[in-house]
């Protein structure tokens, strides 16, 4: 765990005028995420995310205020005082711990104390995201620092769940696991109050400066282990929760690993979020899950389920044990050790599968929504295609389109009127050549990017939904088309509207 004192290594939180004067001046220098790609290009950019400097060193050898604040925050290089001082308050900056002289008090070059890096929020805003140095500079080798504490920046999967969140406005948004302060950054926009949670004291801390540095409200930051943070009673419109899922041999590395046997840590976080949502009041998830031999994975999931809430489990990506654990031994930097302590590392992870059964990993995420209903809808499906992000819009209509469904039975359904959602497309498959397609798929262009078989009533049905006949009236004029009895086609064709519905190929009128 990390001490008190190490805090001392990281920027005050409490100098928010130096924290402002700072924001400024990366300001004026353009030092954003439209600066940076402008000064790299596309590639450099992108290999910066991929922890890759060498491309970005090169294309920073000038002295443009912007170049040397790349060099300093994002290269972690030493610059001449007499330099910084030219871009940013530098003794204000020094006083308060964001930079540090190299070489003793009476060096005449300075360092960042942490990582700054610029990022761009959903509505253009310059937002910063600090975390500790060496994370975002190690290359193919892994994280540049294996301390236990080490609080990372911005990844695939932060970014992931800022995308998936759903962002309407909320009174109060708890981040669980804050980090860099990511998850918090983002809810700050549309909750009133944002409470952010960590066990790591060093990442409540950098959670400060991140919001700071990005011009956004405080949080409340509260220490502790998973729900122990929130009094009881205390309730949230919106949970959201990157957690230390890496279902791992043993707890080494804070941000990671979660310190409970297998995939515990998850199913605590999920089970537990539920007593703590207000009513209608969303939980979202990242998670990764064991794939127990004999067992259904999904079974798995729906059991960590809290009563009172409905659920949506999107399973991304399934993983056997050997790629999962070789994953995981990369991210820590484990393969450059010597090649026995690799071997012996390896072995362990494989006896801890081996021990519980363990045939393969899943990841994805999990929504829980606060309903109370008598009986909850609990979805958990496989879907490892491209969406498109941001897709907390889809999240909260998914929920929407259930809450349609469990209020009409069938005969409602038929006196429903229905309107093909936007940019959805028809594709007949079959044999070149062939007079009549195999069957028809229905393909959305946004949001999921779902793909649907459907027979021919199913695509004539979504076609002609406009919003203006009932589904009724549209299915006896079918029936009149293609000589079928317009009892029979009412009879069967619910539950296959009802699948175009919860999937989001036609919207409720
Ligand atoms: C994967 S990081 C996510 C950071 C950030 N929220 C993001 O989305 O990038 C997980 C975070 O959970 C914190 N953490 C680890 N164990 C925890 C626990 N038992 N309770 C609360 N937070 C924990 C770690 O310190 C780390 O900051």
């Amino acid at each position: 765990m990390v001490s008190n004192a190490d805090l001392a290594s990281l920027p005050s939180a409490d100098r928010t005028d130096v924290a402002a004067r700072l924001r400024d001046a990366l300001l004026g220098a353009s030092f954003t995420a439209d600066g940076l790609l402008e000064l790299l290009g596309a590639p450099a950019y992108a290999a910066l995310a991929r922890s890759e400097t060498v491309p970005a060193l090169r294309a920073t050898r000038g002295d443009t205020p912007l170049e040397v604040l790349v060099r300093l925050f994002l290269l972690q290089q030493p610059v001449p005082h007499a330099r910084v001082a030219g871009v940013l308050p530098v003794d204000a900056c020094l006083e308060s711990g964001w930079l540090v002289r190299v070489g003793g008090p009476s060096g005449d070059e300075v360092a960042a104390s942490v990582d700054v890096r610029p990022y761009g929020g959903p509505d253009g805003e310059d937002w910063f995201i600090v975390s500790d140095l060496g994370c975002a500079v190690g290359g193919a080798g892994g994280i540049g620092s294996r301390a236990e504490g080490v609080v990372l920046g911005v990844g695939g999967a932060s970014t992931t769940l800022a995308g998936i969140t759903v962002r309407t406005p909320v009174s109060a948004a708890l981040d669980l696991g804050t980090g860099s302060g990511i998850q918090a950054l983002h809810a700050a926009r549309h909750a009133t109050r944002v409470t952010a949670t960590d066990l790591n004291p060093r990442a409540l801390h950098i959670t400060a400066l991140t919001l700071a540095l990005s011009g956004t409200p405080a949080a409340e930051l509260r220490e502790g282990s998973l729900f122990e943070p929130v009094k009881d009673g205390e309730t949230y419109d919106l949970i959201v929760s990157n957690p230390p899922f890496v279902i791992s041999p043993g707890a080494r590395l804070t941000y990671r690993d979660g310190g409970m046997g297998g995939d515990d840590l998850c199913r605590s976080i999920v089970q537990q979020a539920g007593e703590r949502l207000n009513e209608g009041g969303f939980a979202q998830f990242l998670a990764n899950w064991q794939h127990v031999e004999g067992e259904d994975w999904q079974d798995r999931l729906r059991s960590w389920v809290p009563r009172g809430c409905d659920a949506w489990i999107v399973q991304r990506e399934v993983q056997d044990v050997t790629q999962y654990a070789e994953l995981w031994l990369r991210d820590a930097g484990d393969h450059r050790g010597d090649p026995a302590g690799y071997q012996a590392l390896y072995d362990a992870w494989l006896d801890e599968f081996e021990a519980r059964k363990v045939r393969s990993v899943g990841f994805g995420w999990i929504t829980l929504r606060r309903t109370g209903v008598a009986v909850p809808s609990v979805v958990a499906e496989e879907w490892p295609h491209p969406v498109e992000q941001p897709l907390g819009d889809t999240v909260r209509a998914h929920f929407e389109r259930l809450d349609y469904l469990r209020e009409h039975d069938d005969a409602a359904l038929l006196e429903g009127h229905f309107r093909l959602a936007p940019e959805i497309v028809q594709e007949q498959v079959g044999l070149p050549g062939a007079e009549d397609p195999e069957h028809v798929v229905l393909r959305q262009n946004r949001g999921m990017r779902r793909a649907t078989k459907v027979d021919t009533v199913g695509a004539g049905f979504a076609g002609v939904c406009d919003g203006s006949l009932s589904a009724g009236r549209i299915l006896d004029a079918i029936a009149q088309l293609v000589g079928e009895d317009p009892v029979l086609l009412r009879d069967r064709t619910p539950a296959q509207i009802r699948l175009l519905v919860e999937q989001g190929f036609l919207e409720p009128a």
